[in-house]
């Protein structure tokens, strides 16, 4: 696991915009986050798409994770929440922006369905992830299989808790989603997690440093083969070993 320590949110959205560039002439699956952290991320690849720096034809996107109950017209939706931050400005084809159907009657279909999809796509060539202040990846919460599939999840009240700030007062925040599992995660070839602010500190310290556990669901990443960590100054407040990763990322 690579841990590389940026100045601020600024400087951790150009390292991962810098990653994801050096993917662009292999027309990539990316496998996309929605929550705040990646959008600093996504507003520079947008840049970059429009002075004609990079193209994303030919590449497809899977998101993580979809509310269930939410129709696609809802404006918090994930299936809008992409295409409003991300998609709708770059040249990929809107029907290859995919994401779980947590509308479906059937959702336990839908999920397997999700799964099938990633596979015959080929898998994800490069999954950019958030973290919650829980740990969570995804929609996983503390407690999930380390080699669940994409289903169905209730959310932790905290994370319910979190997410309550983009819907409308009075409005119902989902309390369940469809989302890709921790084994369909660790699938993608190379992950950029992303995490900025003091919040995230704890979280960050129990994924790297903390023992792998269900506890502690990103602590999974300690077994994928090629995870970059990219936070800032604040999110890197609790690391123990931050002076090996400073000098490492200085050594690459
Ligand atoms: C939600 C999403 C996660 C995201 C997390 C953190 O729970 N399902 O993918 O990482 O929020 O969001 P934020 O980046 O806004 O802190």
């Amino acid at each position: 696991m690579e841990l590389l320590i940026e100045k601020d949110s600024a400087a951790v959205a150009v390292r991962a915009a810098d990653i994801i560039t050096e993917f662009i002439p292999e027309q990539p699956t990316l496998g996309l986050a929605t929550g705040s952290t990646p959008v600093e991320t996504y507003r520079e690849l947008i840049q970059r798409y429009e002075s004609g720096e990079i193209s994303f034809a030919g590449c497809r996107a899977f998101l993580l994770d979809e509310y269930v109950g939410l129709p696609h017209e809802h404006v918090q939706s994930y299936y809008q929440t992409i295409r409003r931050d991300f998609t709708r400005a770059i040249d990929i084809a809107d029907e290859d922006v995919h994401s779980p159907n947590g509308a479906a009657d059937d959702l336990a279909r839908a999920a397997a369905d999700y799964e099938a999809a990633i596979e015959e796509a080929g898998g994800v060539d490069v999954q950019i992830l958030g973290i919650g202040t829980n740990g969570h990846i995804g929609f996983n919460e503390p407690g999930s299989s380390l080699s669940s599939l994409t289903r169905k999840k209730a959310l932790h009240p905290q994370t319910v808790q979190d997410n309550a700030r983009f819907f409308a007062e009075g409005e119902e925040v989902p309390r369940q989603a469809i989302t890709q599992g921790l084994g369909t995660i660790m699938r993608a070839r190379r992950i950029l997690l992303l995490a900025t602010g003091a919040k995230k500190a704890p979280a960050v310290a129990a994924l790297a440093e903390g023992p792998v556990s269900a506890f502690c669901p990103a602590s999974v990443l300690q077994w994928h083969r090629y995870a970059t960590i990219i936070v800032d100054e604040a999110a890197a407040g609790e690391l123990k070993n931050i002076e090996y990763y400073r000098f490492a990322a200085a050594n690459r």
